[in-house]
């Protein structure tokens, strides 16, 4: 006969294992939670499309001007209440972070349009100690406030129109095309300054919100401190 006791650990660690990332997310989900900005560190390049067209008008590069006038984009992270993030060193000295069971990060691109429509909300959430599920959604409308977001599952780069509304008088139309949700992990396995925290491509997690990136992450130290009057750090 099993132990009660074999029981209740096993019953347990299957309830605290995090679940992946849902299907549908609420538009505020990230307020809801209670997710901290943080800044991305200097140089970095992180995708918003993997093509755009402004009235026609094919836009080259990410760093053409037409980009920061068209897109913001914003990066969240948020752990459990009562976790901590671990430091640890690896055996040639560098930082770790050992990110807690349920740790998520966020990427929240939006138009700047009259009313800041939401293109994409990506997030990684820490599933299992070696794992990061990797999602993008986007919303079914562009009235954010009656928005649900949808999990993306399409295939390649798909495409996506939209006409925004800049100012009073003037609206674009911009073409896009999606990037491929199967470049997320290889891309953060390859540029993350601290993509030696990740022995696989299968294991990769967060790009910036990493060691390396103090500057960045010092405004989001503050905030959580200010919010719980503990260091989300801890050591080993
Ligand atoms: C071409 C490379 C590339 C691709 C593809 C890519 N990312 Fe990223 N991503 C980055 C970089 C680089 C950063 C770090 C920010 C910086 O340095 O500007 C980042 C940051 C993020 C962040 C913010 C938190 C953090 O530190 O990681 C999230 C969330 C994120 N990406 C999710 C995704 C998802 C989901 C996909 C796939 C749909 C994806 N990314 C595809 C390069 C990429």
């Amino acid at each position: 006969m099993k132990s009660p006791f074999l029981i209740t650990v096993r019953l347990f660690a299957i309830l605290a294992t995090p679940a992946l990332l849902p299907e549908q997310l609420p538009a505020q989900y990230l307020s809801h939670q209670g997710f901290i900005s943080f800044q991305e560190p200097e140089g970095g390049f992180k995708p918003l499309f993997a093509s755009l067209s402004v009235d026609g008008v094919p836009v080259r590069g990410t760093g053409a001007p037409q980009v920061s006038q068209l897109f913001s984009d914003t990066t969240f992270a948020n752990i459990p209440n009562g976790t901590t993030i671990q430091k640890m060193k690896d055996s040639s000295g560098r930082e770790i972070w050992n990110y807690p069971l349920g740790a998520e990060v966020a990427h929240k691109i939006e138009f700047k349009d009259l009313s800041h429509t939401l293109f994409e909300l990506r997030i990684l959430r820490k599933i299992t100690e070696t794992q990061w599920d990797f999602a993008s959604y986007s919303p079914n409308t562009t009235r954010l406030q009656e928005a649900t977001l949808s999990r993306n599952h399409y295939m390649g780069n798909i495409p996506f129109t939209i006409t925004l509304q800049i100012s009073d008088h003037i609206s674009s139309r911009l073409d896009l095309r999606r990037i491929s949700l199967t470049s997320c992990k290889n891309c953060h396995f390859s540029n993350s300054q601290a993509s030696y925290q990740y022995p696989t491509v299968s294991e990769a997690g967060p790009c910036g919100f990493t060691p390396g990136n103090e500057n960045g992450i010092r405004s989001w130290i503050d905030t959580y401190q200010a919010k719980f009057g503990h260091s989300p750090f801890s050591n080993l």
